[in-house]
């Protein structure tokens, strides 16, 4: 039986107790959280397929964030997200206001907004300033405690009218030199539609991060950081059996670490260990990313798929256009998509390979069944 608590975080958005890879990301947007209005790296977007830690980082930074003086907004793309950017504001700073004396938000009047603000009558409320001149009220307030707002918009998504609202405050208040910082995170095709968008053009400026594999020795030490943390140690054959099936893959990381943790009874996890929590993260990777991203194929996607799986190894898009037959354009268009969708990298000019672990072997399947 184990008895110590497994140190893995294998839900969407849990942040690790260690972090593999992403220091350059994170260094970047703490140093603008440091050095304030001006740095390019208070607007960024992180792109990246299922699983590869986009909202773990928006989670991170924010939490970095606040540590520095800065008030949070964490929002997803969904209709209200410009209500609940205000809302969520109010309630960070009344918490950032338990934490530090001297920090009280009195006099802001953001509308109907929180449940603690007061509402004297219907024609106050129907007299209540629009959006943005309330969230410049909040900013105001925010500022003279020295105070600045990161807001943090997840799951992007084309043709959404309350980013574009949101976009077009953002850049005046960027203009206006406020204490504002906005993160944005999505998958990668969901991004780079909302960046064709002419009515935030603004935000194609902003400091793109395309997060992708992990180096295999960032994975290691982050596993025997983590497996240690946890009060145990990692036999140096499981870990080489754990990283190489992980892949550089952020989140059968925590899978493969949790499923070899609580296949260990003793202090020391071993092959055998290794082997198994391996065998079962790959079934849950399965159902958790793989499945879901295969359903969002397009046919064009899938006859490009089809066409690399004649290939043990990476592929020659030279080779994928002989085997579809198709034009050099045609070809270039689904490489870009796939590209785009976190299924396949580049290993080189002109060679491209499948980025998410077991996807072959799903791929394989899927086409023979
Ligand atoms: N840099 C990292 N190192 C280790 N584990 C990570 C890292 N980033 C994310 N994770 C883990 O990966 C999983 C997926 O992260 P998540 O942020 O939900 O991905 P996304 O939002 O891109 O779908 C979570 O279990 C999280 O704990
Ligand atoms: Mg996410």
């Amino acid at each position: 039986m184990t008895v110590d608590k497994n140190p893995f975080t294998p839900g969407f958005g849990q942040v690790p107790p260690f972090l593999a890879g992403r220091s350059y990301v994170v260094d970047n947007v703490v140093d603008a959280f440091d050095n304030g209005p001006g740095d390019p790296n208070l607007t960024a977007i992180f792109t990246g397929a299922r699983g590869t830690g986009k909202t773990t980082l928006l989670t991170l930074l924010a939490d970095e964030g606040r540590e520095r003086g800065w008030v949070t907004s964490r929002v997803s793309a969904v209709p209200g997200m410009l209500e609940d950017i205000l809302q969520q504001a109010v309630r960070s700073a009344e918490k950032l206001q338990g934490k530090r004396s001297g920090i009280r938000l009195t006099s802001v009047d953001v509308g109907p907004v929180s449940a603690t603000w007061e509402y004297k009558d219907a024609a106050a409320i129907q007299a209540a300033p629009n959006w943005r001149t309330r969230l410049e009220t909040l900013l105001d307030e925010l500022e003279d405690k020295g105070l600045g707002l990161i807001i943090s918009v997840d799951e992007l998504q084309a043709g959404f009218p309350e980013m574009v609202e949101l976009a077009s405050t953002y850049q005046h208040l960027v203009g206006e030199r406020r204490r504002v910082c906005l993160l944005m995170a999505g998958l990668p095709y969901q991004v780079s539609r909302v960046l064709n968008d002419k009515s935030i053009s603004f935000l194609r400026r902003a400091s793109r991060y395309h997060l992708g594999r992990i180096d295999d020795a960032d994975i290691r030490t982050a596993l025997a950081e983590t497996v240690a943390k946890g009060g145990r140690c990692i036999e140096s054959d499981a870990l080489d059996e754990a990283v190489d099936a992980i892949g550089g893959f952020p989140f059968l990381m925590q899978l493969v670490g949790y499923r070899m943790w609580t296949q260990t009874e003793g202090d020391v996890i071993d092959i055998t260990a290794a082997r198994r929590g391996v065998e079962r993260a790959r079934e849950e990777m399965r159902a958790n990313i793989l499945e879901v991203t295969y359903q969002e194929l397009s046919k064009g996607d899938l006859a490009f798929v089809d066409a690399m799986l004649q290939d043990d190894g990476p592929s020659r898009v030279s080779d994928i256009r002989e085997r579809m037959g198709k034009s050099t354009g045609y070809v270039a268009q689904y490489r870009r998509r796939l590209l785009e969708e976190g299924v396949i990298g580049e290993r080189g000019r002109g060679v491209v390979d499948f980025e998410l672990p077991g996807w072959r072997e799903l791929a394989r399947e899927k086409h023979e069944g």
